[in-house]
């Protein structure tokens, strides 16, 4: 599948999941799905409650269980296909270039650890940066996410934190090694409606601040442009999906995002 842009940064063709359960047929999760995503642009998926969306999102970073089988397709980055990295290669690019929010913010946790030394842990993993440096680094996306009080949430237990601290932080740490792409599955759902419309606000921020590019996976069209929802500062575009079985892919492209205003 060619594209018309150089700047490629994912390049998903015919992707086909199936989860083999005992004593019953398998069930295909996602049915030859294609999709681009470009750098700094916002993908939305939107579809209905067992459509692929969570299957496609873990697929990408080839976190998905063990029944599940990748029958067809390729997921091509950086000129190669993750589905043939090996375990080693696949970690440099988990986190590093490609993160995942997930969906529900107490689970992106550990309970045990304090949310400061996670997101550390993900930069220790990742960036040559020495002690002082990395806590200094960690306190900036603490502030990054709208912490106003970074060292206090740095040392903070996460039962500590409400829900929607403890999704930005989980924000923080996807974002901790300034990934090429994030995906975000299902990120407010968890979230009641004044705070969902915060964590969007937060999403656009980096994404104007970092150039990051988001595949922001959702049930609700009421987050995607066109639909009055965010991301929609931008010209947007619905497009139907290429074959998927989720039920619509939302586009949104564009080059320069600040220079587009007004809608
Ligand atoms: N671990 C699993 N084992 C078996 N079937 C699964 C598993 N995870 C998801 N499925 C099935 O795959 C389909 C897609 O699920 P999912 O990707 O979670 O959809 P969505 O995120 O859109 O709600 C559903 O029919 C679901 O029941
Ligand atoms: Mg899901």
């Amino acid at each position: 599948m060619a594209s018309v842009f150089n700047d490629d940064l994912v390049q998903i063709i015919d992707l086909t999941i199936s989860y083999s359960l005992p004593g019953s047929a398998p069930v295909r999760a996602v049915d030859h799905a294609s999709l681009e995503i470009h750098r700094g642009e916002v993908i939305g998926v939107l579809g209905e409650s067992g459509s692929g969306k969570s299957t496609l999102a873990a697929a990408i970073l080839r976190l998905l269980p063990p029944n599940a089988h990748y029958n067809d397709g390729s997921i091509m980055f950086r000129g190669g296909n993750l589905l043939a990295l090996a375990e080693l290669e696949l970690r440099t690019v988990r986190g590093k270039e490609i993160s995942l929010i997930s969906q529900d913010p107490a689970l992106s946790v550990n309970p045990v650890i304090r949310v400061g030394d996670q997101i550390s842990e993900v930069v220790r993993a990742h960036l040559a940066m020495n002690g002082s440096k990395r806590r200094q680094h960690v306190e900036e996306l603490l502030r990054a996410v709208g912490f106003d009080l970074p060292r206090q949430i740095y040392s903070a237990y996460p039962h500590q934190l409400s829900g929607g601290q403890r999704q930005r932080v989980g924000i923080a740490q996807a974002i901790a090694c300034r990934p090429v792409l994030v995906i975000a599955d299902e990120p407010t759902s968890k979230l009641d409606a004044s705070l969902q419309a915060e964590i969007l606000a937060l999403l656009c921020e980096i994404r104007k601040r970092d150039g990051t590019a988001f595949l922001v996976i959702s049930h609700d069209p009421t987050i995607f442009p066109g639909h009055g929802g965010y991301f929609s500062e931008t010209s947007s575009s619905l497009h139907a999906s290429a074959g998927a079985s989720f039920g619509a892919v939302l586009r949104e492209r564009t080059r320069q995002p600040r220079a587009i205003s007004g809608h």
